[in-house]
């Protein structure tokens, strides 16, 4: 009886122990006005830059809820944003090669004189470096443009060519430790039910696009349901469609005394998915952080969810 005592004991002290985590943990989330489909991924470290919290992802690693995107940023313009976008506390970076800025990212990165180790830069494999040996040789140049050893997150940019060689070599460029974490982009569920069927190591991350006008609630769905995360690319779709003067966007924004674009953010973020804005103006950089000290109404949310069309805004890319 004696020697069981304290054996109940250790464990009822786990179970509350572990009940008053989840407790903290759901004050914590209600606070910042967490999403149902991706709330027990979100978790704040309370240290991050510009208090961005951060995401678990599916192998444990942890990603900022909100990153700096580059693509149409080249050369001079790219290395300055990238260092501005350090600096005002952005850590996640996301590139490609299909950008033709991984050498200015790099060069950015170098420049902000942040340590390595504080950053999650993200790259994709392009289209043309489909396929095993050319997936390999593709990863290799762009962490040499990125002068960088290792990536934390690599994403296969587009479903096409030899998508199983592709993730192959990834899988070995992740167990070799060469990349933190692999993922894939632009994969609509049945293309990712394919690579499911394959897969060794399960993706982290589908990065599609995502905004107030395309809100992929489908794919948002069967990403939850497979514990694969959703990143926004153009999560303001560019402004096409006249989102930066949407008039609900417009009233909401004037409600907290913030801009469409933060609100914008701000929905993302409530949504439990990652968003990678890109900006070549400072103020815009700024701006762009500062959504984490209000909390968008659920009839805000349902308003919002209102504007969708359903539809891309990029029918040139389809
Ligand atoms: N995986 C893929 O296939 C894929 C495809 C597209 C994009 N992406 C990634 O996603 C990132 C984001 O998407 P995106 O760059 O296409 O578009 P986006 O972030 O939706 O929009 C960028 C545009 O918004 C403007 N902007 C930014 N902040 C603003 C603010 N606060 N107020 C008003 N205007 C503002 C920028 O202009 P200013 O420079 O004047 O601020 C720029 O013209 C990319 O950079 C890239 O990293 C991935």
């Amino acid at each position: 009886m004696n020697s069981e005592k304290p054996k109940n004991e250790i464990n009822r002290r786990k179970f509350l122990q572990h009940t008053v985590k989840f407790a903290a943990a759901g004050m914590y989330l209600g606070a910042f006005g967490m999403p149902e489909l991706f709330a027990n991924e979100i978790i704040n470290t309370g240290k991050g830059a510009a208090g961005i919290p951060d995401v678990k992802l599916n192998n444990g690693v942890k990603m900022p809820m909100l990153g700096f995107g580059t693509y149409g940023l080249s050369g001079e313009v790219c290395q300055q944003s990238v260092k501005e976008a350090i600096s005002a506390g952005y850590r996640l970076l996301d590139t490609a090669k299909v950008y033709g800025n991984e050498e200015a990212v790099g060069r950015g990165i170098k420049e902000s004189g942040i340590p390595r180790k504080e950053l999650f830069v993200t790259s994709k494999l392009w289209v043309d470096d489909a396929g095993y040996e050319t997936a390999k040789k593709g990863f290799e140049e762009t962490l040499r443009k990125l002068q960088l050893d290792y990536l934390d997150l690599y994403l296969i940019h587009r479903p096409r060519g030899d998508v199983k060689g592709s993730w192959k070599a990834m899988e070995e460029l992740y167990q070799a430790g060469k990349i933190k974490a692999i993922g894939i982009s632009n994969f609509d569920p049945v293309q990712l039910a394919d690579l499911l069927s394959y897969a060794k190591v399960k993706p982290v991350i589908n990065q599609i696009e995502t905004h107030a006008y395309f809100q992929q609630n489908n794919d948002f769905k069967v990403l939850k349901q497979h514990n694969i995360h959703m990143e926004a690319w153009a999560p303001f779709a560019e402004g096409r469609n006249g989102l930066f003067t949407d008039e609900v966007l417009t009233q909401i924004a004037k409600k907290y005394n913030k801009t469409t674009a933060q609100v914008s953010l701000r929905w993302h973020f409530q949504r439990g998915i990652v968003a990678i804005p890109r900006s070549s103006q400072k103020a815009h950089i700024v701006e762009n952080l500062d959504i984490f000290d209000f909390k968008l109404a659920d009839a805000d949310m349902k308003a919002i969810e209102q504007l969708d069309l359903n539809k891309t805004q990029f029918p040139e890319w389809s």
